[in-house]
C-alpha cells in the first residue's frame, strides 16, 4: 500500500513537472520585487480601477444630478453630474479644503439625514473598518428614493497613504458586499464586478490603462474581482 501510494505520488509529481516545462510562464520584466509604479500606475497614466471607476459612473450618470455628494472632491460630480444643485464634499478630517461636510460616515447621527439626491461613494468602504455601519450612514443622507453609486476594491495593494492617515481594511467580494448592502437597502441593488487576471497583474503593478487594449481591460472574468460596483436605491422598505 505505501510503496503504490509513493509511486501515485512521483507520478503526480513526474505530471506537475512536465506542465511547467511545456507551459512555462514568460515573466519578461515582470519577475521582480518592487512594482513598476509605486503610485498605482499615476505616474504612467490611468490607472486600471479608475478606468473601471469612470466606466461604471458614466453607465449611471443618470443618477448623478440634484444634491450630490462625493468623498473628499467633487471630481467624479463635476464630470459626470448634469442638472446638479448641490456639489456636497464629505470629508472625515477637517484638513480638506473641499470638505463642505465634515463627518465620520460610521457615526451617520451627526451627518444629513433623508437630503441627498445621489451619493457618490467610490473606493472608501475599504478604507473604514466598520464599513457595515457606514452603508447604514450612506443609507441614512440619502433622500427616499435617493441612490448610491459605491465601488469598492476586491484585488488591490494597500493605498500606504490612507493606510496610515484613516486606516486600510478590507478586500471585497461581489458575494459579500452584495450581502451587506442588501441588509441595509434591501432589494433595490446591483452589483457588478470588472476584472480580469491580466488586467490584476496590470493593476498590482500600477501598469496604467493606457498600456492596454480596451478588450483586455474589459474582458470580464468574475473570478478576477479587481473593482466592485454597487447601485443602492433607498426605498421605504428598509430603514
Ligand atoms: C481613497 S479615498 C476615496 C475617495 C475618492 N473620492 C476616490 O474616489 O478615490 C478614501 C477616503 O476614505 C475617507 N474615510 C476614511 N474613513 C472614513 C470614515 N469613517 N468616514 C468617512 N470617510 C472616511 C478618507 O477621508 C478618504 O478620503
Amino acid at each position: 500500500m505505501k510503496f503504490l501510494r509513493k509511486i501515485k505520488t512521483m507520478f503526480v509529481n513526474i505530471q506537475k513537472l512536465m506542465i511547467r516545462k511545456t507551459n512555462p510562464p514568460q515573466w519578461h520584466n515582470l519577475r521582480r520585487l518592487e512594482p513598476i509604479s509605486k503610485v498605482f500606475g499615476f505616474d504612467r497614466g490611468t490607472p486600471i480601477d479608475r478606468i473601471y471607476t469612470n466606466d461604471f459612473l458614466g453607465k449611471n450618470k443618470h443618477h448623478i444630478k440634484g444634491i450630490v455628494c462625493e468623498i473628499a472632491e467633487s471630481t467624479y460630480t463635476r464630470q459626470f453630474g448634469n442638472n446638479v444643485i448641490k456639489a456636497e464634499v464629505l470629508h472625515y478630517t477637517n484638513d480638506n479644503p473641499n470638505a463642505t461636510i465634515i463627518g465620520d460616515l460610521t457615526k451617520y447621527e451627526n451627518l444629513p439625514k433623508d437630503y441627498l439626491d445621489c451619493f457618490i461613494c467610490t473606493v472608501t468602504l475599504n478604507f473604514i473598518y466598520d464599513y457595515k455601519e457606514a452603508i447604514r450612514g450612506i443609507f441614512h443622507m440619502l433622500k427616499p428614493e435617493g441612490v448610491a453609486l459605491v465601488s469598492v476594491c476586491g484585488l488591490v495593494q494597500i493605498s500606504r497613504y490612507d493606510y496610515q492617515r484613516w486606516g486600510d481594511y478590507h478586500r471585497f467580494s461581489d458575494m459579500g458586499i452584495k450581502k451587506d448592502f442588501e441588509e441595509i437597502f434591501g432589494n433595490e441593488i446591483e452589483v457588478s464586478t470588472y476584472g480580469n487576471v491580466l488586467a490584476a497583474v496590470a493593476e498590482l503593478h500600477g501598469i496604467a490603462g493606457e498600456e492596454l487594449s480596451k478588450d483586455e481591460i474589459f474582458y470580464h472574468d468574475s473570478d478576477y474581482q479587481i473593482l466592485i460596483t454597487i447601485v443602492a436605491k433607498k426605498t421605504d422598505k428598509k430603514s
